[in-house]
């Protein structure tokens, strides 16, 4: 068996966007230069929001027009109204990814908005997109739970994922914002999502919280997902959500689908040398865990001879 799974690396936006300290715009342009040629199909290099909600992403047009493209892998960039619309076309992103939470709470706490209000304007945005060229994906944060809600009912899910789908997404990403997704709940909220738009490019975006992070990548193989975001060194969090912290790490990603014989087209030892350089430019420990353990085929010289 050798089915093909997309990679998607969120870090330059996910990951960057919670770092205590600013990680200059050269060393950004360097680390999606990096990922560039690594074998990813997607990499989602910045937001444009306002500076002022997410100061680390103020450099959003800077890092998007000084990157060097690699026709085989799709460049995006968050955007949470007409306005970064714009913004995101004149710097070239290839698509855009919307964000909504299912969640009420989190959306305000987000954007400052209801959701309803959130899909209104989104409307704006596609007439901005609408004859570029651009695609847009829909992101729901908060699909498996809310940190201040609980549980979101999977009703709520599928409404808001229809709602993307009539404004004319051309994919949609379930995340699990805070970590709180478990493996049985993403077979079956993903199953249901999947049967009733087969044809719609689903992406899932876990983040490992509470350690669920790739047994939850598991159950979307189950159901037949093939996409999956990651940040790469595992980085990450949602600044609007208390005690959110990373995402799956891209190379423990890579390294287990590997394994287990999927093909990724992913150069795992490129990945992994740049995640290296990830952890100095970032100046602290990141919770992958291959890059300090090596490959499962990294052998040690026996300590004992055996004859
Ligand atoms: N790019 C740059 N600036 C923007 C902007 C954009 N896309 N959208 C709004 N702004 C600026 C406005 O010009 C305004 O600036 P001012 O205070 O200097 O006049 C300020 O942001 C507030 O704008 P307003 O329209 O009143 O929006 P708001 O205060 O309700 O903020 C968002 C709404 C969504 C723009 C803002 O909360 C945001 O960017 N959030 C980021 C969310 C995020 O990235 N979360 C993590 C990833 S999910
Ligand atoms: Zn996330």
């Amino acid at each position: 068996m050798s089915e093909r799974i997309y990679i998607h690396d969120v870090v330059a936006r996910d990951g960057l966007q919670i770092e205590p300290q600013w990680v200059p715009t050269e060393q950004k342009i360097e680390l999606i230069d990096r990922l560039s040629a690594t074998g990813l199909a997607k990499i989602e290099c910045t937001s444009f929001v306002s500076p002022k909600a997410v100061p680390n992403m103020r450099d959003a047009e800077a890092v998007m027009t000084g990157i060097r493209r690699n026709p085989d892998v799709t460049y995006v960039a968050l955007v949470p109204n007409a306005r970064g619309a714009e913004r995101a076309l004149g710097a070239r992103s290839d698509q855009l990814v919307l964000v909504v939470s299912v969640s009420e709470t989190h959306n305000r706490a987000n954007v400052r908005r209801s959701v309803a209000q959130s899909f209104g304007g989104f409307g704006e945005i596609f007439d901005v997109v609408r004859g570029t060229g651009v695609t847009v994906v829909g992101a729901l944060a908060t699909s498996f739970g809310c940190p201040f809600e609980g549980t979101i009912p999977e009703q709520q899910v599928l409404d808001a994922a229809a709602r993307y789908v009539d404004l004319g997404v051309s994919g949609i990403t379930l995340a699990d914002t805070t970590g709180m997704a478990n493996p049985r709940q993403v077979e079956a909220l993903v199953g249901r999502v999947r049967s009733r738009w087969p044809d719609l490019e689903l992406a899932l975006h876990f983040h490992n919280t509470r350690g669920m992070g790739l047994a939850n990548v598991l159950a979307g193989l189950r159901a037949g997902v093939v996409r999956y975001e990651g940040c790469l060194g595992g980085l990450g969090g949602c600044p609007f959500a208390p005690g959110a912290t990373g995402n799956i790490c891209t190379e423990d990603l890579v390294h287990m689908l590997q394994c287990m014989g999927y093909e990724t087209g992913v150069d795992l030892d490129r990945l992994l040398e740049t995640s290296r350089w990830l952890q100095e430019v970032v100046g602290h420990e990141l919770p992958g865990q291959v890059v300090k353990a090596g490959k499962v085929t990294d052998l040690h010289a026996s300590p004992v001879a055996v004859s």
